[in-house]
């Protein structure tokens, strides 16, 4: 039986979930990427490094993580006193599928000089195999604080990696991985559409392959870019991330025009995360009244997985998820 059949026929799914969240004392946090319906019933929307802190500081007794699994896990080694429940434990993501943890152990050895700086989209085994845990937020602000002279690996997304070598002149060891997303991105299209918009800046995330960050005006975390969009002073941004943050740029500016960069036909769907988009307002309802299905994680490799994040919200403290990379613009 799927799990949407589980559901009374005719429920009011908002309301249903609103009064889930009274009853359990839960916190619902949702990445920008989730679906319009899930942010918008969210108690926190935020980009990984502030999620990762509202996981840290929360009270609730149950955290409803709409995001990936990576996420939910970050949460749960947080706090592990918490339940954590993701609405589709199949919710992965194509950076931690390319970092198989014996694999990076196996790097790591070959190269005993280096200290590991791992992206949080990896999962828990690699972070536990990490020095310190950096997100496309707090990246710069982290690198900045390790000596020059330290080698360094980084892992698993060889574009954020590649664009922090390129832009702060490191030479860092990199992981061969890439988000499937990002990397849909058309240049041919991109150019397209900015001849059809001219004076428009493109926004970009750092995930993205140089071939996109080359022609951005704008490259950070998303919310970076969301900061980005309200400091510009254009009226048109083209946005070359997953478009479901969009959502809360028109929210945020009703006045402004936001166009999601293509891929390589020019109109197709494949710059929707399919890993996020798992996610639905059944699941989380679900997921919600039977609290599950639930992050566990066993209790060693959390407390190897926690050193790694504890060094990267102390070093990273100071930064308020504005997307440091490349700032041209300050946001509010
Ligand atoms: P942010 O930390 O910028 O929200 O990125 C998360 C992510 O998975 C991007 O693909
Ligand atoms: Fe992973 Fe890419 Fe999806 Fe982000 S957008 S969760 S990096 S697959």
């Amino acid at each position: 039986m799927s799990i949407e059949t589980r559901i009374p026929a005719g429920a009011d799914l908002r309301a249903e979930i609103d009064r889930l969240r009274k009853d359990r004392n839960a916190v619902i946090l949702a990445h920008y990427y989730q679906k319009p319906e899930i942010q918008d019933l969210a108690d926190f929307v935020g980009d990984s490094l502030e999620l990762s802190r509202k996981a840290a500081a929360t009270d609730a007794d149950v955290i409803a993580f709409c995001g990936v699994k990576f996420m939910a896990d970050t949460a749960k080694i947080l706090s592990p006193e918490k339940i954590v429940v993701l609405p589709d434990m199949n919710a992965g993501c194509s950076l931690e599928d390319a970092c198989p943890p014996e694999k990076f152990k196996a790097f790591r050895e070959a190269h005993p000089d280096h200290i590991a700086l791992t992206y949080i989209n990896c999962s828990t085994e690699v972070k536990a195999l990490s020095d310190v845990i950096v997100t496309s937020s707090s990246a710069e602000t982290i690198l900045a604080k390790i000596p020059p002279e330290q080698k360094i690996i980084f892992g698993p997304d060889r574009h954020l990696g590649g664009w922090l070598n390129r832009k702060f002149g490191r030479d860092m060891l990199l992981w061969p991985g890439v988000c499937i997303v990002h990397e849909a991105f058309s240049e041919t299209e991109l150019m397209k559409l900015m001849a059809q918009h001219p004076g428009a800046p493109v926004a970009a995330h750092p995930e993205c392959p140089p071939h996109i960050i080359d022609h951005a005006d704008y490259v950070g975390s998303t919310s970076g870019i969301l900061n980005y969009a309200k400091a510009m002073d254009g009226d048109t941004l083209i946005v070359a991330t997953e478009p479901h943050i969009i959502h809360q740029m028109e929210k945020a500016l009703p006045n402004k025009t936001f166009i999601g960069a293509p891929g390589a036909d020019g109109n197709c769907n494949c710059n929707i995360c399919p890993y996020m988009a798992l996610n639905t307002m059944e699941k989380l309802y679900v997921a919600l009244r039977d609290l599950q299905p639930r992050i566990e994680i066993e209790e060693g490799l959390r407390l190897r997985a926690k050193k790694s994040l504890d060094a990267m919200l102390e070093m990273a403290s100071g930064t308020v998820g504005k997307g440091d990379l490349g700032a041209k613009v300050t946001g509010d």
